[in-house]
């Protein structure tokens, strides 16, 4: 099973329903490694950077899973972003290594699904206003895969969170997860 690193980025993990539902179904997995940023740092200042580039290298799989924040991620994975992924390691002059890793995002929102997308009260699709870090991911030469979503925090039943909870755990025990070029080669038969 590939090694699977999840960044957990939740400010508030004890009142957390839906992001403790995820994590705690997969975190005694062998092939992942939870790191739960919000408990390894206070402040930007104190992002052990070396630490964690060689989180990143030691591992096939990337997730960030987090709860969206403002339409965003949580500020603290955007300033292990900025932190983290350098020039000369994450983009640049021989900053190829991550190259290759295949990458995901986890999210969870407050908002149901019908509220993203075009007529909808958020307007935009999940997908839409993630894309900077989709685009942080093409541009570390990663490779982007679909992003697997709870929505409907303020609504969710005990049972709907379980069945996407399973969703989830089958994801993490998949292990291709398809990017588009790989899905369209096998639709074609190429
Ligand atoms: C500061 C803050 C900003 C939030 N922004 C959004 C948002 O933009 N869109 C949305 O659907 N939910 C938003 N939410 C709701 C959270 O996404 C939701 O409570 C969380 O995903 C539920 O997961 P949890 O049970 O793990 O905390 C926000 C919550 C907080 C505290």
């Amino acid at each position: 099973m590939k090694k699977t690193l999840i960044i957990l980025a939740h400010p508030n993990m004890p009142e957390s329903r839906l992001n403790k539902a995820l994590i705690e179904a997969v975190r005694n997995e062998s092939h992942v490694t939870v790191h739960n940023l919000y408990d390894s740092y206070k402040t930007a200042e104190s992002i052990d950077v070396q630490k964690e580039q060689d989180l990143l290298l030691s591992h096939e799989r990337i997730v960030f899973q987090f709860p969206l924040y403002w339409y965003s991620t949580p500020g603290l994975l955007k300033d292990w972003q900025d932190k983290v992924l350098v020039y000369g390691f994450a983009y640049g002059k021989q900053g190829d290594k991550l190259k290759d890793k295949i990458f995901k995002i986890a999210v969870t929102t407050g908002a149901p699904h019908y509220a993203f997308g075009a007529g909808g009260w958020n307007n935009f699709s999940i997908d839409e206003l993630l894309r900077p870090v989709q685009q942080m991911a093409t541009i570390t030469q990663m490779i982007f895969t679909p992003t697997f979503c709870v929505s409907g925090a303020l609504g969710i039943s005990d049972e709907e969170l379980k069945a996407k909870t399973e969703e989830f755990v089958s994801i993490i025990h998949t292990e291709t997860w398809d990017d588009a070029s790989t899905k369209f080669k096998k639709y074609v038969g190429a």
